[in-house]
């Protein structure tokens, strides 16, 4: 029997001209054995009728948020907790939008924002309404989210133009969301675990222009989270000022400051199993933040600063039911400096990697030691995405 079979899954259609291959593709979840509700955008029913997403899904299809006979037969909150997955296909540029910035000024988009449901959408439009940079910030913006975007394909489109806009083919489409519930049905190792993971460096200002800061690329961190991510568990990555994309099924919350990742990672650290304190946090900030941009003179300058929370530390005395692990960037004695600071910080364990020399930073290879409090082990010098995945592994073994 296939992983799909009984699964609920909401399909949403916005108003696009490939919302017509949207009823094959309803037609094939159906064929799959997954039961299927229709919930469609008022752009949507002047490109196909509810009548026939009525009669292909055999239930009745969703337009309206305040239609008090579709409230008595499924209310939009109770349809938003039937969703075990929601698939907007298509999905418009208008959608997108809307999405992105958390509107909920129709139904669809309303069962979205109520949902704790995985929402995968198919993107369709005119190939510059899709390469328009306010449409690629909306995309950047719902990868954020953890929303997983399935296309578009490029080839002719319908305003006769060619490019990138086509929606996915209605099997194509099946298939992948079908994929979703076998990779998950395949009991990963992290499945149901919430991970939380800091990356890259912090940025401490002088003033509106200059900042205190360091050499930490984040891809350390990154990698982490996307093999955390591919291991099955829910990870949310707290990150500073860096050069890389959320990876795929991420939530990101973008930091600047000390203060700012250290009061966002105690925020969500409270609904997390496992805690990963990657980043280059700057352990000191400038005393006074100078409202204007400071004036050369002649005059030697000298900067007070301040200590910063220490993050890890606070997490892992805050919620000592948290796995923490922690990195160790030391230039020598990296054992003995590593121990010592897995103890004064109360961790699981530590990972201790050489720094400086050209080792560490801003690469794509590290090489590191994972203490335990009784256990030792030796990692040599590999990509950060291997490492990454070995770690995650290591992590999973301890708390399973
Ligand atoms: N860390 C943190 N918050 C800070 C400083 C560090 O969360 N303010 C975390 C790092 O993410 C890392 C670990 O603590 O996981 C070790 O960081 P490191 O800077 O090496 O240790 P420090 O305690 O700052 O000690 P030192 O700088 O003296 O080596």
């Amino acid at each position: 029997m296939s992983a799909i079979n009984n699964k609920h899954i909401l399909i949403g259609i916005s108003g696009g001209i490939a919302a017509y291959k949207t009823a094959e593709l309803v037609r094939s979840l159906i064929k799959k054995g997954a039961q299927v509700q229709v919930c469609m955008t008022q752009a949507a029913c002047d490109f196909i009728t509810p009548l026939t997403l009525q009669a292909i899904s055999g239930n009745p299809v969703h337009t309206d948020l305040l239609n008090p006979q579709a409230e008595a037969a499924m209310g939009h909150i109770e349809l938003a907790r039937w969703a075990d997955l929601i698939m907007i296909a298509p999905a418009t540029a208008d959608f997108m939008a809307r999405l992105a910035h958390g509107h909920a000024n129709d139904l669809l988009s309303t069962l979205c924002l109520a949902s704790e449901a995985p929402i995968h959408l198919a993107p369709a439009m005119n190939r510059v309404m899709w390469s328009n940079p306010a449409t690629q910030s909306n995309v950047r913006l719902l990868k954020e989210q953890g929303v997983q975007l399935h296309g578009p394909a490029e080839g002719e489109q319908a305003c006769g133009e060619v490019g990138a806009g086509r929606m996915l083919e209605a099997l194509q489409l099946a298939d992948l969301i079908e994929s979703q519930f076998s990779a998950s049905a395949k009991q990963l190792p992290l499945s149901g675990k919430k991970v939380l993971i800091t990356a890259g460096p912090t940025r401490e200002a002088i003033d509106p222009v200059r900042y205190i800061s360091n050499r930490s690329s984040g891809k350390m961190g990154y990698a982490i989270a996307a093999a955390a991510q591919q291991m099955g568990a829910e990870v949310t990555l707290v990150s500073g000022p860096v050069a890389l994309e959320a990876p795929a099924g991420v939530r990101r919350i973008l930091v600047e400051s000390a203060k700012e990742m250290h009061q966002q990672t105690l925020k969500e650290a409270e609904r997390s199993d496992i805690f990963i304190a990657t980043a280059a946090v700057a352990d000191y900030s400038p005393a006074n933040v100078a409202d204007q941009k400071i004036k050369k003179t002649d005059d030697p300058v000298s900067l007070e600063l301040d200590y910063n929370p220490d993050i890890l530390m606070d997490v892992s005395h805050q919620f000592p039911e948290l796995f923490c692990v922690g990195f160790a960037a030391e230039t020598e004695n990296l054992i003995e400096h590593a121990k010592t600071k897995m103890l004064r910080k109360k961790l699981d364990m530590i990972v201790a990697n050489p720094v400086g020399h050209n080792q560490g930073f801003d690469k794509d290879t590290n090489q590191v030691e994972i203490l335990f409090k009784d256990q030792h082990i030796s990692l040599p010098e590999q990509d950060k995405r291997t490492l990454a995945t070995k770690l995650m592994n290591i992590v999973a073994n301890q708390i399973n």
